[in-house]
């Protein structure tokens, strides 16, 4: 029998509807304005910094006591309303049994590019188990938190195909798209088998306990809206219909995806992320209007603050947040966010202080 969220041993979900980050969510009325950072943990932090010394990437994704004690330091420091899972889109991958690491300075590099039909083939799925330490650190999380609704994630196909076909990163994605329009049969079979991956990745954090999960597809921006539709949406809306059943809200991001934004929603998002090419309120009207979904009048957006401005000065990132507050009012629901991850030269101070300043909105 297929394993499924009725037949696996469920732990008592947190009891968290107060969060400010979840009313967001759900296009309620929270008491303060939410706000989280992508990449909150991580290389902007000295505590991070003197944690992972000497440990790689891909060894403190699979540690248990260092992922939860990662997850958590941004949550003491800034006080943000929300923690994000320690971990990275290729954990599963790699826990799966693919040649990949992480390479500082560089990002995600695979041993041999996937670009036929036996290196599709040879794609591993993931068994839960591969990822228990994972669900380990989660469960640590859920301990630890209190009332911090924790945020799980995956990569989205498209997002993890990129880093396979490509090798590593890239910035045209020129063999993926040449893959995608040459054998599409082959490129079907090679997102399908990286939604799977990525759906079991998710459902293996959420049986452990987090209260919200993102979906990065961080390439997406490099498609037109017909190729998004065609090559990349009904993988990605497989993944999100795939952890519907468990209720929680599902944010989609990408960067530079200003032209994609229905189209990422049709996939099946709660809360679209946007980064800060598009003015919030012009996204809430681009996400009002109705398209293949049915009933959309009122969109949950989470963003979308420049991360290269925090190392402008204070009156500058003042400014900025104050007027993507005030945009994001055209939302049902706003959840305070950048337009992409922190960046490492960021002083950790800047982003305290505009935890607090956005409280106090
Ligand atoms: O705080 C958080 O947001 C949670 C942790 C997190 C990491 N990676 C930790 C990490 C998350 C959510 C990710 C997702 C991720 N990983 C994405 C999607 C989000 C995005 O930024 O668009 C992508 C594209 C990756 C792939 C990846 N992994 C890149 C591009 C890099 C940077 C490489 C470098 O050194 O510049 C990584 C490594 C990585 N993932 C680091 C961290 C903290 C840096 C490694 C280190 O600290 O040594």
């Amino acid at each position: 029998m297929p394993t499924t969220a009725e037949t696996r041993p469920q732990p008592a979900r947190r009891e968290l509807s107060e969060a400010p980050f979840l009313v967001a969510a759900r296009g309620g009325k929270p008491a303060r304005l939410p706000v989280w950072f992508m990449r909150q943990a991580g290389r902007s932090l000295p505590e991070y910094r003197a944690l992972r010394e000497g440990v790689p990437m891909l060894d403190a994704c699979f540690d248990p006591e260092m992922l939860a004690e990662v997850t958590l330091q941004p949550v003491r420091r800034h006080g943000v309303d929300a923690a994000i899972l320690f971990s990275d889109i290729v954990v599963p991958l790699k826990a799966a049994g693919l040649d990949i690491d992480i390479v500082p300075g560089t990002g995600p590099v695979v041993a041999s590019p996937v670009r036929d039909a036996a290196a599709v083939a040879a794609v591993p799925l993931l068994d839960p188990e591969q990822v228990a330490p994972v669900a380990d650190g989660v469960r640590l999380l859920v301990e630890r938190l209190g009332s911090t609704p924790l945020i799980g994630f995956a990569g989205a196909p498209f997002t993890l195909a990129s880093y396979l076909i490509e090798g590593g990163p890239s910035r045209n994605h020129e063999h993926t798209k040449a893959l995608m329009h040459a054998d599409p049969e082959l490129w079907h079979s090679l997102a399908g088998r990286l939604a799977d991956v990525a759906l079991t990745f998710l459902r293996a954090q959420l049986d452990a306990g987090v209260d919200a999960v993102q979906l990065f597809d961080s390439w997406a921006g490099a498609l037109s809206p017909r190729d998004y539709r065609e090559f990349v949406l009904p993988h990605s809306a497989r993944v999100l219909a795939g952890v519907a059943e468990y209720g929680v809200p599902r944010i989609h991001f990408g960067v530079g995806t200003g032209e994609l934004l229905t189209a990422m929603r049709d996939a099946g998002a709660d809360v679209v992320g946007v980064d800060w090419r598009v003015p919030l309120d012009e996204a809430v009207r681009r996400l009002s209007v109705p398209d293949s979904a049915p009933d959309h009048a009122r969109p949950v957006v989470q963003g979308n603050l420049d991360p290269a401005l925090l190392l402008a000065s204070w009156p500058v990132v003042e400014a900025e947040v104050r007027r993507i507050a005030a945009e994001g009012k055209a939302a049902a629901g706003h959840i305070f966010n950048l337009g992409h991850g922190v960046l490492p030269g960021t002083d950790p101070e800047v982003l305290t202080r505009v935890v607090e300043l956005v409280h106090r909105l």
